[in-house]
């Protein structure tokens, strides 16, 4: 017999809220997330859940719940065998020698896909400006693949807040990112860091004039259209400076 087996149950309704409403999770400073592989990221870097679920009859550690309606409370379109509740966590502050900062970027699987580049390519924060969506956000999380428990998140109001040297990606820079590199070495292991941070724009508008000409440099990644999706391009930046501080 489950321990929870009415659609009714209080801790399921908060669930279902806590998934639908960024208020609130931001009210409730909590979040949720889902599937095994997340809670298992979880676990590894050491977050201790709130409350954790499971499908009655998997065997999982949790209160358990009857798979219907766990899969009710579930944002993944199959259902979930299992689901936990976490706390929020934001970063008191950016920090380096690698940052990625991110400005009006809205749709919240390009911040999950920039938090999954970042715990691939070793980046020690992603940093959220105004007009970001919450990445606490059920669509943001899965993106993430479980980096949202590995890659601490900050936020910034202004381009002073960042570590080391600021490069607005700009596909209509002058100098390509491996130029602007090249005279701003790249942190790398066993040598002294040169902090820098990555300066990416939203979906449509892009980094808007003030972040441009506040930066330290605009870089370019040479492509053969107009512009590449705000994810993609964090994603072949940090595998660019990782590349130039192997070589
Ligand atoms: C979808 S793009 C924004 C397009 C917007 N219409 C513009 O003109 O900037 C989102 C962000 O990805 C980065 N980006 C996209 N393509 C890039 C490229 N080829 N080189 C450097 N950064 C790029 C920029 O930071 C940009 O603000």
């Amino acid at each position: 017999m489950p321990q929870i087996s009415s659609p009714h149950n209080a801790r399921l309704r908060e669930i279902r809220r806590l998934s639908r409403r960024r208020q609130d999770r931001e009210r409730a400073g909590r979040f949720v997330a889902e599937g095994e592989d997340l809670l298992a990221s979880a676990d590894a870097h050491g977050w201790t859940a709130i409350e954790r679920y499971a499908a009655d009859g998997s065997g999982l550690p949790g209160v358990t719940v009857a798979p219907e309606l766990l899969a009710a409370a579930s944002e993944l379109g199959s259902g979930t065998r299992a689901l936990a509740v976490y706390p929020t966590r934001y970063a008191p502050a950016p920090v380096g020698p690698l940052a990625v900062y991110l400005h009006g970027v809205r749709d919240p699987g390009n911040i999950g896909t920039v938090l999954r580049g970042a715990e691939a390519f070793g980046a020690a924060c992603v940093v959220l400006g105004p007009g970001c969506a919450d990445p606490f956000g059920p669509k943001a999380v899965r993106a993430s693949m479980g980096a949202i428990f590995a890659v601490p998140v900050a936020r910034a109001g202004a381009l002073g807040e960042l570590p080391g040297t600021t490069i607005a990606l700009d596909a209509r820079a002058e100098r390509s990112l491996a130029e602007v590199c090249a005279s701003h070495r790249p942190p790398a292991p066993g040598r002294n860091p040169q902090p820098l941070s990555l300066l990416v724009g939203g979906e449509r508008a892009g980094l808007p004039q003030e972040i441009l000409e506040g930066a330290d440099e605009r870089a370019r990644i040479p492509i053969a259209t107009d512009s590449l999706n705000a994810a993609m391009a964090a994603t072949v930046a940090l595998y660019e400076l990782t590349r130039m501080a192997a070589g």
